[in-house]
């Protein structure tokens, strides 16, 4: 093929953040149910049929224990584990850059526990026909924009705003020119660097349970989720259901 694309899909997960709001924690590391809080994204991506192949992206010190983690839980997607960067963009640029083919890549937050194999299968048939997309749900609350001085400036009409959640899904060639030609200083999600080039980016319906696990009360929120779901704490190390 000629565009760089040589039909394989690649989940990228960004783990590598420091988890401030969390109390500086390392949050991929968390326990869930007494699992690792990126554990769940990786087994998820595990089960996937779309995935051949997963980067897992870590804070420096997290390199070692997450191959043991990959080891033990025989995560045989997961080709690469490295260390990420300051900022997410940084962590999911260093593994964008290091692939040269793929036809899709899909990029995940590791404090997205609740991903399903349905919200991927979702992202990949509609990033395969437009080239970007990813999941929102709608805007609970009313939102405000709020001045520096406390005050409020203006109420968006609440129907047209969406929460963007990941897994979010790209045709490689477009993630890799998106993170090569836009300013380093754009450090929001990724499908932010495709509207920076003035290209379209899709939306599908993401699922409310898939939070971003964020401060401590998320853990309960996630926990509840997964048990719904039928997950239950292992009782061998290694266990998964
Ligand atoms: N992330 C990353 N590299 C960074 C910063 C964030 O890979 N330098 C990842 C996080 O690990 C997380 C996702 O991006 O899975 C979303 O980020 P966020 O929820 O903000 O996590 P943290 O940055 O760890 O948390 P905080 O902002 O509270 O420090
Ligand atoms: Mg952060």
């Amino acid at each position: 093929m000629t565009d760089g694309s040589d039909g394989r899909v690649i989940g990228i997960i960004a783990a590598a953040g420091s988890g401030e709001r969390m109390g500086g924690v390392q949050k991929a590391f968390q326990l869930l149910l007494g699992r690792e809080m990126v554990a769940y994204s990786l087994q998820v991506m595990e089960e996937s049929e779309e995935i051949d192949s997963v980067m897992l992206v870590v804070p420096s010190d997290a390199v070692d224990t997450a191959t043991r983690l990959c080891l033990e839980m025989r995560f045989n997607k997961v080709g690469s584990i490295s260390k990420g960067g300051r900022t997410r963009r940084e962590s999911v640029e260093s593994a964008v850059r290091s692939i040269d083919g793929s036809d899709l890549i899909i990029v995940h937050d590791g404090a997205r526990p609740c991903i399903t194999t349905e919200l991927i299968t979702r992202g990949v048939e509609m990033a395969r026909e437009t080239g970007a997309a990813i999941p929102v749900v709608p805007a609970q609350d009313t939102i405000k924009e709020i001045a520096p001085d406390g005050k409020v400036v203006t109420t968006p009409d609440r129907s047209r705003l969406f929460a963007a959640q990941t897994p979010q899904v790209f045709q490689g060639a477009l993630l890799r020119r998106a993170h090569y030609e836009t300013s380093p200083d754009l450090v929001l999600d990724d499908a932010s660097l495709i509207e920076a080039l003035g290209l379209p980016v899709h939306t599908f319906e993401g699922d409310p349970a898939n939070i971003k696990v964020t401060t401590p009360i998320d853990l309960a929120f996630a926990e509840a989720v997964l048990r719904q779901r039928g997950m239950t704490e292992p009782t061998y190390p290694g266990q998964w259901a």
